[in-house]
């Protein structure tokens, strides 16, 4: 280890960000969320700073934190409609949420011995991971195949006397359009089952733009059995990151993810979320910066990056190669292409262009797509966007659909995810051109091949090929 002065420290971070997507500007369309307000950045970054040492793990010893936490819970349930006597929690993101309200609605269910949640397949991969820790069992049911929406009746009849919770997202990540909540919640309701919608994308954005779009069908605590709800503020509220709301129509909902312990020797460990310390920083960043945007500014930042995707969405018509995988909902938009390209093409010439917009897999009967997170920062550059994904399909096209080598596949296809090894997997590393010194991994400038061999194999050995690559990636360095 070396010991730096300050400015050695500031030149080495600065070069540590220089290979980082940028965060600011509009043109990363995953990833982060930029509302191109330099001063509610600068406020977010003062509030981060002066609350990181805080510590949220004792709510009488900071008190500010608490107050904080029950404003923004108060905003956000205000937002949502959540109903008098509802409650709520501050979280460290969407993850943190989805894992409470499962863990909330599992031990809620103690007769239930091997509970389930039925997820359409659109549902947050979140909800994979609170199920595996968990040991909840995930019930998948397919949506609708055109509009991408939740099947409600699929839904419905995958529900049985297991069924611990069903879920609903407003929009989808991988989509961008809204699951028929209605439906679904009066199902989950007959059957005396919890129902989580996840609104971590819609919960600041679509609430701002619903005055103009009047047409959208009811997501939120309106809707009668709706029991809890998530919504991140570190996406459309533009905070730091760090920062979602989980809330619950009651406080009694949320009673079985609030945790104390008294059965050791030191002090009383009482904790309403996944951690126990925990920084002050995001909460307080995310308490300045909601109050300084406020209520016309949201809906002003709303209506840009809805405008800018609605832009692209129009403009994707007349683009040969490329559509739209289902009309937007709300500020994300999915594309598909036809088969003189692939989405994954398309992609890297994008990050070419200085824009990055996110590859997505197939899964089950739903295609590979391209996916893009409108920000407001994007709305200033609509022409430009649509201009470069123009050019970049065009060279999409000329190249033609990614090749990934027959034998390549057939070898990854011959192996068992369950059995993997480390030569096995050395080898395939090899053989696709990922392998650099000492057995470790090393990613190509362009993606299209490593991405469209992972798209080719089964979901199961995808996953297992992804675990051995960040498992070489996260290495101490020398
Ligand atoms: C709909 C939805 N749910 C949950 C999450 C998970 O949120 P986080 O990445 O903050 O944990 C995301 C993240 O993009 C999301 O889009």
């Amino acid at each position: 280890m070396t010991t730096m002065e300050h400015d050695e420290i500031r030149e080495a971070l600065a070069a540590l960000r220089a290979r980082d997507l940028p965060t600011h500007g509009g043109r990363t369309l995953a990833y982060v969320y930029d509302s191109g307000l330099a001063t509610a950045d600068a406020i977010g970054r003062e509030a981060l700073a002066a609350f990181s040492s805080t510590n949220g793990l004792d709510p009488t010893a900071f008190p500010s934190l608490l107050r904080m936490e029950n404003d923004l819970v108060g905003i956000a349930g205000g937002l949502v409609d959540a109903p008098k006597g509802f409650a709520g929690v501050v979280t460290s993101g969407g993850t943190e949420s989805i894992f409470l309200a499962v863990l909330a609605a599992r031990d809620a269910r103690p007769d239930v011995v091997e509970p389930r949640m039925v997820l359409p397949t659109t549902a947050h991969a979140a909800f994979h991971k609170a199920a595996h820790w968990l040991g909840v069992e995930a019930v998948l049911v397919d949506v609708d195949p055109v509009s991408k929406r939740a099947d409600a009746d699929a839904v419905a009849a995958a529900i049985d006397e297991r069924t611990v919770l069903v879920v609903a997202s407003a929009p989808s990540y991988a989509h961008g359009v809204i699951d028929p909540v209605e439906p679904i919640a009066a199902a989950a309701a007959a059957a005396g089952v919890r129902c989580h919608v996840d609104a971590c994308i819609g919960g600041w954005v679509l609430p701002h733009l619903q005055a103009s779009e009047s047409d959208k069908a009811a997501w939120n605590f309106a809707v009668p059995g709706v029991t809890s709800l998530s919504l991140d503020l570190h996406k459309y509220a533009y905070t730091p990151k760090g920062v979602s709301v989980l809330l619950h129509a009651s406080a009694e909902l949320r009673r079985t993810h609030l945790f104390a312990s008294a059965r050791w020797p030191g002090y009383t460990m009482l904790n309403t979320t996944a951690q126990s310390t925990k920084s002050g920083g995001p909460l307080a960043a995310a308490w300045a910066v909601v109050h300084h945007i406020g209520p016309e500014r949201y809906a002003d930042l709303a209506r840009q990056a809805r405008q800018a995707t609605l832009d692209l969405a129009a403009a994707v018509a007349g683009i040969p190669g490329l559509s739209v995988a289902a009309p937007p909902d709300s500020t994300l938009l999915s594309l598909v292409t036809d088969d003189t390209c692939d989405v994954f093409t398309v992609s890297d010439e994008m990050l070419a262009r200085g824009w990055y917009v996110q590859p997505q897999m197939r899964f089950r009967d739903l295609p590979a797509t391209l996916h893009l997170t409108f920000s407001a920062a994007t709305a200033a550059s609509s022409a430009q966007i649509v201009a470069d994904l123009i050019a970049a399909t065009a060279s999409a096209r000329a190249a033609g659909p990614v090749a990934v080598p027959s034998d390549l596949v057939a070898m990854a296809s011959a192996i068992d995810p369950a059995t993997l090894d480390e030569a096995t997997f050395a080898g395939l590393l090899a053989a696709a051109g990922l392998a650099g010194g000492d057995g470790a991994v090393e990613l190509p400038e362009r993606m299209a091949p490593v991405n469209a061999l992972l798209d080719a194999v089964p979901p199961p050995l995808r996953e297992a090929l992804l675990l051995g690559v960040i498992d070489r990636l996260v290495r101490p360095s020398d």
